[in-house]
């Protein structure tokens, strides 16, 4: 059976986790968050000590993982080699490199099977950069979120400080601009809004304005 999908892509920052979650509670979905696959994948190319740059070594390293989400708590539970690595993923090191390790033509294609196959007869809201172009181009409803570099910083500068990570504006914006770049400039599966998208920019919105706003899309759509 198809998926039924809400797609949600757009760059980082833009409050698409946050709000993709709770759009998903709301319309009674369940949530694919595919950034931590790629982020997992990263990790285990960096536990593995190949540099970024070899591609094909580091292709090797993610074929060999494997990498699942648990939602059976709530929560997204990250798991590498059924290790529970949800803190891990988020950490610096994994963030500035995350944008090498997924432009892998390989790594996207085992990423994106994986996808297909846990939305599979499901109704699910998945966020990521390339749902609505590539991995799910029959969703029911697309959406790409912007928002300003400095409302992005802002956001990922909150979330960092709440998670205890000691950084400051200038490197959330410099890292939360270089990782778009290299997503929206890569060959493979780049980010950038399906002609059939809807563009939603969050940059002025709280985020309850930005799920009404997602909310009633759906409800016409869905
Ligand atoms: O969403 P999040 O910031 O956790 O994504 C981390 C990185 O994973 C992105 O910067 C991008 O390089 C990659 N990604 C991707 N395709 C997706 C989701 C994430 O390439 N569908």
């Amino acid at each position: 059976p198809a998926a039924t999908v809400i797609a949600i892509d757009g760059p980082a920052g833009t409050g698409k986790s946050s709000v993709s979650k709770l759009l998903a509670q709301r319309v009674g979905a369940e949530y694919l968050d595919t950034g931590a696959m790629y982020r997992a994948a990263t990790l285990a190319v960096l536990r593995a000590g190949v540099p970024v740059d070899d591609a094909d070594a580091m292709a090797a390293v993610v074929a060999d993982a494997v990498i699942a989400l648990d939602d059976s708590d709530g929560a997204t539970v990250v798991l590498l080699d059924g290790e529970d690595v949800s803190t891990a993923v988020r950490e610096a090191e994994v963030t500035a490199n995350v944008s090498a390790v997924s432009a892998h033509p390989d790594v996207r294609a085992k990423l994106v099977e994986l996808q297909r196959a846990v939305a599979r007869g499901r109704y699910v809201v998945v966020e990521g950069r390339d749902i609505g172009t590539v991995v799910f181009p029959d969703a029911a409803l697309k959406v790409f979120l912007t928002a300003s570099p400095q409302a992005r910083a802002q956001r990922r500068l909150r979330q960092d400080t709440a998670a205890g990570r000691d950084t400051d504006f200038d490197t959330v914006l410099a890292s939360v601009n270089r990782r778009d770049h290299l997503d929206s400039t890569r060959a493979a599966s780049p980010l950038r809004p399906a002609d059939d998208a809807v563009l939603f920019d969050t940059s002025e919105l709280t985020l309850p304005q930005v799920l009404d706003g997602l909310i009633t899309l759906a409800e016409k759509r869905i």
